[in-house]
């Protein structure tokens, strides 16, 4: 049975399987232009995939013979569910095991945007520092008891909001990205804190710090844009460690370059690894390319659940955490 890993994953992983089965492994690391993939995935029964690999309905037409597409990831953008149902293959993500690990990398972010860690270390390697402490100096804002605002109250929304409450902080939610209407002004209990569940622009107005953590969908393609951007307050921050597509860079580029917001910290991009050109002179912005859940631990978790998930379905066996498949007639 052939098994396809689409990039490179650890070696102690790939040695295991290949006692069993054959694989094809992308040691170099190089993305495979989608003809390279294409042909790679000839005979293949399983695909181990990340976000970057694109597999429509044009790429699946090509592939007769597989049976599962097991995302090295939790989110599955990257695959058209639709037509993977249609066609009988199982598509599987990583839930669960990259949370805590996610919610580290938002803090990180958060903190180091808002108390502008990036823009003060490269100030000192420059040689800008010529007199000592200013009373002025790169002057951030304040995390603790300051209110932050989820938007995608899942999983990893949860892991983020827990850790804001051990710095005193006021949580908001938006209780569906584009709702428009009723907002709930009773507080829901969660696992470990509490939180004010309120429709977009409310919280996009009435926070300090505002976190992404919503899937790519057609819903929420764009759902910061200039408009929203422009409802936020301007001492505030922006995060977005869910998908790049999200928000709409170009203007969100414009909001930190005209003050209307103070910064922002972003893990994904909308045409990884492209940046939009005019984020990248901008110091009040800090870039990470796409490093979530890059931890040793969890990264080998990712690829453990991956692993199992596509031998499971090759097997005949239900896979562990299965995406929810899309009828489509
Ligand atoms: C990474 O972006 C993931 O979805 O796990």
């Amino acid at each position: 049975m052939k098994l396809v890993i689409t990039r490179r994953v650890f070696r102690e992983l790939v040695e295991r399987l290949s006692g069993a089965y054959e694989v094809v492994h992308n040691e170099e690391d190089r993305p495979w232009p989608v003809e390279e993939l294409a042909s790679r995935m000839q005979g293949a029964s399983g695909a181990m995939a990340t976000v970057m690999d694109k597999f429509d309905e044009a790429l699946l037409a090509k592939c007769p013979d597989l049976k599962v597409i097991s995302n090295i990831a939790v989110g599955y953008n990257n695959i058209d569910v639709a037509a993977a149902t249609r066609r009988g293959i199982r598509v599987t993500n990583t839930p669960g095991v990259l949370d805590d690990t996610t919610a580290d990398l938002t803090w990180s972010l958060l903190m180091a945007a808002a108390r502008r860690i990036a823009e003060a270390d490269a100030y000192v390697r420059r040689g800008d520092w010529k007199i000592a402490f200013g009373v002025q100096y790169f002057l951030g804002q304040d995390i603790h008891h300051a209110t932050l605002g989820i938007i995608g109250m899942g999983r990893i929304g949860q892991a983020v909001a827990r850790r804001a409450a051990s710095f005193g902080m006021e949580i908001a939610y938006a209780i569906s990205p584009r709702a428009s209407g009723g907002t709930g002004a009773q507080r829901t209990q969660f696992d470990g804190f509490t939180a004010t569940p309120l429709i977009l622009d409310e919280l996009l107005g009435s926070s300090d710090i505002v976190s992404i953590h919503v899937p790519l969908t057609a819903e929420t393609r764009h759902l910061i844009d200039q408009k929203k951007l422009a409802r936020m307050r301007r001492s505030a921050y922006l995060i977005n460690v869910a998908r790049g597509p999200v928000v709409d860079e170009a203007a969100l580029a414009w909001a930190l370059k005209e003050g209307v917001i103070s910064g922002a910290g972003l893990d994904v991009f909308e045409n990884e690894p492209a940046v939009h050109p005019d984020l990248i002179p901008l110091e009040n912005v800090m870039l990470v390319p796409h490093l979530g859940s890059a931890t040793r631990e969890t990264r080998t978790r990712m690829a453990e659940l991956a692993v199992s998930n596509c031998l499971n379905v090759v097997l005949g066996k239900p896979p562990l955490t299965p995406v929810p498949e899309m009828k489509v007639p």
